[in-house]
């Protein structure tokens, strides 16, 4: 097995099935000790009620600890992660999954970590200290406190992450996990590409590396990764653009609450929407003016050219199969114009709707050679907007602007003190949008300056948004910028 270093927890690469299983033990382990937690209570430590649902809590954790090397239960937003593993419960787990939540809440636990070395009395004492009712001020603190009183040294509590995200330079390890497959995916975008136009083999298992990865990073709490989607290389476009279009699209297929195995088969077809880009000329791609009637005809054909070389993959997946249809509907519109043409009507799949959405504004707020200076990000969306119902899916297209914010990230924003700042996070809830969480790069006078976040739907914040700004008009390097912190 391939057994790689992520973020200080080891990793061990896994086949699909294997993930569908790890995320189903995943779920009988909160099930469980939630279980055990009630009963304690109820029934005190000593009861069958409260051992029998510990001992399967223990038993799960000793299965996935050496997988895994930790496993950390985070509270974020009312979600449970497990890992970097968001939780969606059916029906029957759902009512622990919130309970759950709301015992960690309420002791303002955002996190709980189990080292590998952790022993079942550790844990005994864990959770005999979570059954105690306290109600202090901060009580994770005490949690803590608690623990290392009893000798328990491999679980450990921490704050809510809201207490604990004072500055957007914090999480530097995820920071330069996403950067690095962001370029990994560009990369491998370019392999693919290049072996489709050299009619080879598609190196299939390498994309679904980085697909999975992409995965990992939208599922996660600091979706840092898509400020990165505000790169945008001029020189490798279809490589870049299709990477952004994976993650805008990933990062609405997680809105939509897509469970892990519909994101990779989401973000795969993002990943090849454009491959049928290579057998159109370069200099039709690059063409400094309008496409005359010939010339738009031959660059429309690219949806159709992208379907064939997944057609010869071996082993026709579904994953494959999905790809296939969304190369070839990617330039639909929602009411069915567009290209190429349709012989029969029929109703776009939700795969396509999503990627013709990430596509538009990806491409809308790219410079390209016939049109050098891009649009900015909200003037993209309210171009969109205007086109909800008749290119754009209306109800995807709104979530989507609620996912990335009318600000997205990575967007340089001028405010009405003067000071100009860089969009480093957009609130998840859809009434905040407007306002996200700017760092600081000029003061008013113009100045260089570095480092205040200013939370906008913090009450007291007086500034307000003007306008954004593009980077070039200040001599801002974004890239830069998006690398350095
Ligand atoms: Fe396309
Ligand atoms: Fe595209």
């Amino acid at each position: 097995m391939d057994v790689r270093e992520k973020g200080g927890t080891r990793r061990v690469a896994l086949t699909e099935a294997m993930e569908e299983r790890l995320l189903q033990e995943t779920k009988s382990l909160v099930i469980f000790l939630q279980v055990a937690l009630r009963n304690g209570k109820i029934y005190g430590l000593s009861n069958e009620a409260f051992l029998q649902p510990m001992a399967r809590f223990q038993g799960i954790l000793y299965s996935l600890l050496p997988l895994e090397g930790a496993i950390s239960l985070r509270e974020a937003e009312g979600y449970l992660f497990v890992n970097e593993r968001r939780l969606r419960f059916d029906l029957e787990g759902f009512l622990s999954y919130t309970r759950l939540v709301e015992e960690l809440r309420r002791r303002k636990i955002g996190e709980v970590t189990f080292q590998e070395e952790v022993s079942g009395e550790e844990l005994h004492q864990f959770v005999s200290l979570l059954t105690l009712d306290e109600r202090a001020e901060r009580p994770w603190e005490l949690m803590q406190k608690g623990l290392l009183q009893r000798g328990v040294t491999h679980v450990s509590v921490e704050a809510p992450v809201s207490i604990r995200f004072s500055s957007a330079k914090e999480g530097g390890k995820g920071r330069e996990l996403a950067r690095y497959v962001f370029l990994k995916g560009i990369g491998q975008v370019r392999k693919v590409l290049n072996q489709t136009a050299a009619a080879e083999r598609i190196d299939i298992k390498g994309s679904k590396r980085v697909v999975q990865s992409l995965v990992d990073l939208i599922l996660g709490e600091d979706l840092f990764i898509l400020g990165l989607t505000s790169i945008k290389n001029y020189d490798d476009y279809t490589a870049n653009h299709s990477v952004n279009v994976s993650i805008l699209s990933l990062a609405l297929g997680s809105r939509l609450g897509y469970s892990k195995l519909d994101l990779y088969r989401l973000g795969m077809a993002a990943f090849f929407h454009d491959i049928g880009k290579v057998r159109i000329p370069e200099e039709l791609i690059n063409k400094p003016a309008a496409l005359n009637q010939e010339e738009f005809k031959v660059v429309s054909l690219h949806p159709y050219y992208g379907v064939l070389p997944l057609m010869r993959l071996k082993g026709f997946s579904d994953i494959v199969l999905r790809a296939m249809i969304a190369s070839f509907e990617h330039h639909l519109n929602y009411d069915l114009s567009g290209y190429p043409p349709l012989s029969q009507r029929r109703r776009l799949t939700l795969f396509s709707r999503i990627i013709r959405i990430a596509d538009s504004f990806d491409a809308m707020t790219t410079a390209r050679v016939y049109r050098p200076i891009p649009l900015l990000p909200d003037q993209a969306l309210a171009i969109m907007m205007d086109e909800a119902g008749r290119a754009y899916d209306p109800v995807l297209l709104k979530l989507f602007v609620n996912t990335i914010g009318i600000y997205p990230r990575g967007t340089l924003v001028r405010f009405d003190t003067g000071e100009v700042g860089i969009v480093v996070n957009v609130s998840p809830l859809p009434e905040y949008i407007h306002l996200p969480q700017v760092e600081l790069v000029r003061d008013s006078k113009g100045n260089p300056i570095e480092g205040e976040v200013v939370d906008l739907a913090r009450e007291g914040e007086r500034r307000r948004i003007v306008r954004s700004v593009f980077p070039r008009e200040l001599g801002i390097n974004i890239v830069e910028y998006l690398w350095r912190r």
